[in-house]
């Protein structure tokens, strides 16, 4: 396997990462979730891992390992995730959301299996929190904010409106709902988009290279 390492002024940091999807309970049994394998935040933990740098990865549901020599915390909702990000983002130097954070929850947990009786069955979703737009609001001096942008239609114009209205340094505008790319796959293209407007286009590869690639970019010394 491949070593990763530090380029030159790149300076040791200490990174959270997130990934995975979250799940958001309706009853006992049940819940809501979305496709991501967790797989793109799981090879940019390892990668980050393999420069040297400190890494903690707050991961919901997947079914892969983590990656050695990084600080797992596990959540299951939003809810938790947001909880677990507070926590660890004080002392981060970069922080990366990679994971497919749930927008609605149910409004109430049934604690009850809930039965099949109506032949409609309505459930009442309300928002959750949004995370990295509370980072952003947030913004802490030399911090670096990393967001993800899922989008299946009009992929860099959408993800340039996240980056400003969640007021990041970088996004990532990554195809989702495609076979070969983006959220089971092992492979992802992508379009790296800075605040100042840099564009960086990744063709498909797999998404430990592509790991290594934005990295290498958002790991950079801000300069001002
Ligand atoms: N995100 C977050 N908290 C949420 C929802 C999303 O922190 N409640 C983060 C994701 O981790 C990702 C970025 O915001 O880094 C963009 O997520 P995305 O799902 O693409 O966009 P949304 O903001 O949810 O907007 P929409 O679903 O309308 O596209």
């Amino acid at each position: 396997m491949q070593r990763a390492v530090r380029k030159m002024g790149e300076k040791h940091m200490k990174i959270l990462i997130t990934a995975g999807p979250t799940r958001e309970k309706i009853d006992p049994v049940r819940f809501i979730s979305n496709y991501s394998s967790g797989k793109m935040g799981y090879a940019l933990a390892e990668v980050a891992s393999k420069k040297g740098h400190e890494v903690t990865l707050v991961s919901g549901s997947v079914a892969i390992a983590p990656p050695k020599s990084v600080k797992i915390v596990q959540v299951e909702s939003a809810a938790d995730m947001a909880r677990e990000v507070r926590r660890f983002a004080k002392s981060a130097d970069l922080i990366i959301m990679a994971a497919a954070v749930a927008d609605y929850t149910p409004a109430k947990f049934a604690k009850d299996k809930i039965k099949k009786k109506d032949e409609v069955l309505s459930i009442k979703l309300k928002k959750t929190e949004d995370i990295l737009s509370n980072l952003g609001k947030n913004r802490k001096k030399g911090r670096i904010l990393v967001g993800f942008a899922a989008e299946t239609s009009d992929l860099v114009r959408n993800a340039e409106l996240k980056l400003e209205k969640k007021n990041l340094d970088w996004i990532v505008a990554n195809e989702v709902g495609k076979k070969d790319r983006g959220f089971s796959s092992d492979n992802n293209a992508a379009t790296l988009i800075s605040r100042d407007g840099k564009r960086i286009r990744f063709p498909l590869q797999s998404k430990m290279s592509l790991a290594g690639k934005i990295l290498s970019l958002v790991c950079e010394p801000i300069v001002g």
